[in-house]
């Protein structure tokens, strides 16, 4: 039997920036992803750490926190059969230059760093990524 899966997802700084917003959500939906909650926010500094503590002793984690700290956001979690793989596809790969045609990182982003969007790897990385953002009642059906 098919199982539902949530996942977590991040439209970055760069790509609200580039008015992506729309172009990405459309993306989401076409390609079967179910939409369960959605906002619009701008994070800390501190707040991006906390969200990317497992790249704390990456070379670019201090530059990955000021860009995700660096303008508006809109976070979303999404269901969908197989919906963590799936988003990943439809992602690309996370440096646009390796992305294939037709994947959201091909179109909107612009290098490994600004790279438009993230989305969770693991069952337990989108747990975590899904409570940093949004309550329990705002995932309760
Ligand atoms: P994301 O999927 O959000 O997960 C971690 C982020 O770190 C990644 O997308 C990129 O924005 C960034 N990142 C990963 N690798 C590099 C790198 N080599 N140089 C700069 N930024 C990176």
């Amino acid at each position: 039997m098919k199982t539902l899966q949530r996942t977590f997802t991040i439209i970055k700084p760069d790509a609200v920036q580039k008015n992506a917003i729309g172009d990405i959500i459309e993306q989401f939906e076409k390609n079967g992803f179910k939409i369960l909650a959605i906002k619009m926010l701008e994070i800390t500094k501190h707040q991006a750490e906390q969200f990317y503590a497992v790249h704390a002793s990456r070379p670019f984690y201090g530059s990955l926190t000021d860009f995700m700290s660096s303008g508006p956001i809109v976070v979303l979690a999404l269901e969908k059969e197989n919906a963590i793989a799936d988003l990943r596809m439809l992602m690309g790969a996370t440096n646009p230059a390796q992305a294939e045609e037709g994947t959201i990182r091909k179109k909107w982003a612009t290098n490994i760093e600004f790279n438009a969007i993230h989305g969770s790897d693991a069952e337990d990385t989108a747990r975590f990524e899904l409570s940093f953002f949004f309550a329990g009642y705002e995932l309760s059906k």
